[in-house]
């Protein structure tokens, strides 16, 4: 939705409308009221909130007596969108005023941005909760550098903060406000390509300030979860398989019965609880060394397994019966979830540092699960 605006010269106010072809139809009325046509400016077009009538952006910067946010906040009234924008100007030292704006159109306000408090007044200034939010304010680099207690307090806690009372105050549009986080290029580190791609993975080198040895496993969705269903959207891979071994029904929320093509279309990656909690174990004894440079991350070994792969493996171990207390009901919002997950990984790194997979398929999984429950393990 878009809205032409008229400004009619100084004989006061704008005059909005909501579409140019209705700035045209206004303008005899305007020159039959008095106003001179070259009174009358035709001042591009402003964003609306969707229904044609106008609302002004209430535009909150933080870090606004610092060097980007000062530039900002003495600028963005210029863009042709913004020109009767509302600002929220904050920063721990005073921020300049911007130039030339109306008093009613600005609030300065200093404030500690670590404390709840501070954060707070930003949301409750006589303009209202923001629409859009540049978030500035930071101790850069080297201040962090310097002072790593600090960096994490300003650049990770008090952002934590905003995004928070971002979430709490809705802006009058309704609309989640637009949060414009600064990051950097020093995310990326260690080896990298000629250029940095969009997909080129941020590796920024956790633990070499030394003050814990990180280790970062990737889990697998592990099946098969004993004890009572978890509320995890993957839950149903490990229900499927626990409840019919109990002697109790499961609902598959996959496909309408054990012939949908469903079962098969929909793929998940898995490990045996055993398997992962060894691999658990391992982490801790990965020589450091072997790490790839500035990488502290592992995708655990796993295996790919679809909805009727599980189910063929059950009918196979436990027979038929067992598979018919399996009962299917549709949850497409489950579905595209789990199905938005990666279904395949490359375990040669991992294995090759040392973690394992265990053998046998989920069949073995199956026939392991099926003796812990007679065990009463399960
Ligand atoms: N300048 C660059 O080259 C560059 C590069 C990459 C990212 N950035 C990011 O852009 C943002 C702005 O950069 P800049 O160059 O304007 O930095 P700057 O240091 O000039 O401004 C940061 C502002 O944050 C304020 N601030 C610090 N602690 C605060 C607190 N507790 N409460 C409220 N305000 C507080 C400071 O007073 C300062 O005015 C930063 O987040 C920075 O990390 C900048």
């Amino acid at each position: 939705m878009v809205e032409a605006r008229i400004d009619v010269g100084d004989r006061g106010g704008r005059c909005y409308v909501d579409t140019v072809k209705n700035a045209f139809a206004i303008i005899p009325s305007l020159l039959s009221n008095g106003v001179a046509v070259s009174d009358l400016q035709f001042t591009t077009i402003v964003a609306t909130n969707g229904n044609g009538t106008h609302s002004r952006e209430i535009i909150l910067i933080t870090g606004a007596g610092g060097w980007l946010g000062g530039v900002l906040a003495q600028v963005i009234r210029k863009d042709p969108v913004y020109t009767d924008a509302h600002l929220i100007l904050a920063d721990i030292v005073e921020p300049k005023p911007p130039k030339g704006v109306s008093e009613d159109d600005y609030v300065v306000i200093k404030a500690d941005l670590s404390e709840k408090s501070g954060v707070q007044s930003l949301f409750t200034t006589k303009l209202g909760p923001p629409s859009v939010i540049y978030c500035l304010h930071g101790i850069m680099s080297r201040g962090a550098e310097d002072n790593f207690d600090l960096g994490m307090k300003i650049n990770i806690d008090s952002t934590r903060l905003v995004l928070e009372a971002a979430r709490k105050y809705k802006a009058p549009n309704g609309q989640p406000a637009k949060f414009i986080f600064t990051s950097s290029i020093a995310v990326f580190g260690g080896p990298l390509p000629h250029e940095v791609m969009p997909e080129t993975q941020a590796s920024p080198e956790g633990s070499r300030r030394g003050f814990v040895d990180g280790r970062v496993i990737r889990v697998p969705t592990i099946v098969v979860r004993p004890g009572l269903p978890s509320p995890a959207t993957s839950a149903f891979l490990s229900g499927i398989i626990r409840e019919p071994l109990h002697g109790v029904e499961a609902i598959c929320p996959i496909g309408d019965s054990f012939d949908d093509p469903a079962l098969d279309e929909l793929e998940a990656w898995v490990a045996s609880p055993g398997n992962v909690i060894e691999n658990f174990v391992f982490a801790s004894k990965v020589d450091t060394s072997n790490f790839k440079k500035h990488s502290r991350t592992v995708n655990l070994p796993g295996f790919t397994v679809s909805i009727k792969q599980e189910l063929e493996a059950l009918k196979d171990v436990c027979g038929q019966e067992t598979l018919d207390l399996v009962k299917y009901k549709k949850d497409p919002v489950n579905a595209r979830i789990v199905g938005s997950w990666p279904r395949a990984f490359n375990n040669e790194y991992s294995l090759s540092l040392g973690f394992v997979l265990h053998p046998g398929g989920f069949r073995q999984i199956v026939e392991n699960f099926k003796a812990d429950v007679a065990a009463g393990r399960a």
